[in-house]
């Protein structure tokens, strides 16, 4: 263990009712937060393994990136409260402290800034990838593949064992992926690719591809551009979420950086996962108006429907997700700034959430909106298509992706991921040739 304390004085003794054995396992106490029982010896001791689909119970694996108090409603990056990063930071900066573990000076910054700015760039060839995708193939499908793609064109930049290459690729990812997610838009209507520029922000850069055409020159709105900054910032990491979990399991193998964000674009993409902002908004319009909201709880709450509040809920935080409440706010800076106050998708979205948030089920649930819950109907009122949603998730979270894949190549306990299970299919039987079944 490297800088977590091994508290001598706490153990767990666990029993073996069936045979009277007894084993006392290690805790381990982290800097905050729950402590950690250390079971890696568990089955060679009790010949048991341990069961917990869906990992509700289990760490992974040591992290000093990110922070979740799912009851109070804490978020923290390195230490620093989302709100505050939030509200001060440029994505870049956050991005600096999400890989390196503290705030860049000045100094770092300008350096940072420049070193992602001059790799936002795509080969020319690359953009062959992109014809080989039907114009209404969903941007994560494409997003996906050219990401994987990349370790067929980035030879130089495969081998993480290699500390120059490791950092090549990380700042590849970082600034390609404005340039990647804007193209998929720009391919899917028709419309000429953009090339990024080097004299906006990382924010300003990724609208600017989004909507500038050669016809004209584009405006990058400063509200907006804020807006964005601060939505790439409350998406960037989240501990060891679903997709973040893939890019490990994938790095644990060995597998390429492009090949292991690759992954977490594939399992960021559900709607249960990243996908969800983009099912919020699909929800809404089946709503269609706020006299109906009533009838979509009533649904929700009931067992026997299939039907779920999207944007609703989360497997940690059982208290408000602080990101929702910062995009609330950033909702309504967008809404007052494009003047569309009344936009009738808002006012349904706020219908659900007041009713949702005094009805008994959800309270005893402890579900809140979560960072999905806001996040589309801002990206709709910026003029983003629904299908773009989680591919905007998917480029704030390759900061985060990458950070964690980094910080597991780096950590000297890091074994390739090979998870057990409880068997309950047939025991052992012979083969019955076909003539006889
Ligand atoms: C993200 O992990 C992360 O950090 C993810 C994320 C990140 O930044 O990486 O925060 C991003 O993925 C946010 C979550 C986006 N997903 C959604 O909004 C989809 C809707 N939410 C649910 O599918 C659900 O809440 C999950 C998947 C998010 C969490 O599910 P859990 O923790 O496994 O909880 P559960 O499914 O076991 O639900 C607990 C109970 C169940 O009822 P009971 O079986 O106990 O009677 O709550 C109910 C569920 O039926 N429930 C809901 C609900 N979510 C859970 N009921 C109605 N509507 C919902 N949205």
């Amino acid at each position: 263990m490297t800088n977590e304390k091994k508290s001598a004085a706490n153990t767990f003794t666990i029993t073996d009712n069936s045979n009277g054995k007894s084993w006392d396992l290690p805790v381990i106490d982290g800097t905050v937060g729950p402590r950690v029982v250390d079971i890696r010896k568990f089955y060679s001791d009790t010949g048991c393994f341990t069961y917990d689909p869906g990992f509700t119970s289990t760490g992974s694996c040591s992290s000093k990136i990110t922070y979740i108090d799912g009851d109070a409603g804490v978020l923290l990056h390195r230490g620093y409260p989302i709100e505050q990063l939030a509200e001060n930071c440029d994505f870049l900066e956050v991005a600096f402290l999400l890989l390196f573990g503290n705030l860049p000076n000045a100094d770092e910054l300008k350096q940072f800034n420049h070193d992602i700015t001059y790799h936002s760039m795509l080969h020319e060839q690359i953009q062959r990838f992109y014809s080989g995708f039907r114009r209404d193939a969903h941007p994560m499908a494409v997003s996906c593949g050219v990401v994987g793609a990349l370790s067929a064109f980035y030879h130089d930049s495969l081998d993480f064992t290699d500390p120059y290459q490791r950092i090549v690729a990380e700042t590849r990812l970082i600034a390609k992926m404005p340039t990647i997610v804007s193209w998929a838009y720009k391919y899917s209507i028709g419309q000429p690719f953009t090339y990024p520029r080097n004299d906006l922000s990382y924010a300003g850069n990724f609208l600017q591809m989004l909507f500038s055409v050669p016809c004209e020159p584009y405006r990058v709105s400063p509200v907006l551009t804020k807006a964005m900054n601060r939505i790439l910032i409350l998406h960037a990491d989240h501990e060891q979420n679903a997709s973040t979990s893939t890019v490990r399991l994938a790095g644990s193998s060995g597998a390429n950086p492009f090949a292991c964000i690759a992954a977490g674009i594939a399992s960021l993409w559900g709607p249960s996962h990243g996908g969800a902002n983009e099912a919020v908004l699909n929800m809404l319009m089946q709503i269609g108006s706020k006299d109906r909201v009533g009838e979509y709880v009533k649904r929700a709450k009931d067992k026997d429907d299939p039907f779920r509040l999207m944007g609703f809920g989360h497997r940690v935080y059982k208290n408000y997700d602080p990101r929702a409440k910062i995009m609330q706010q950033t909702c309504r800076e967008v809404f007052d700034e494009l003047g569309v106050h009344n936009e009738p998708l808002l006012q349904i979205a706020m219908e659900l959430e007041r009713i949702a948030l005094e009805d008994d089920y959800f309270i005893e649930k402890k579900l809140y909106p979560n960072v999905d819950f806001y996040s589309g109907i801002i990206f709709r009122a910026m003029g983003i298509p629904t299908s773009m949603f989680t591919a905007l998730f998917a480029l704030a979270r390759t900061t985060g992706w990458v950070a964690q894949w980094l910080e597991m190549i780096d950590d000297p306990e890091m074994k390739i991921g090979r998870p057990r299970q409880l068997y309950t299919g047939a025991t052992q039987r012979d083969y019955v040739p076909l003539d006889k079944r």
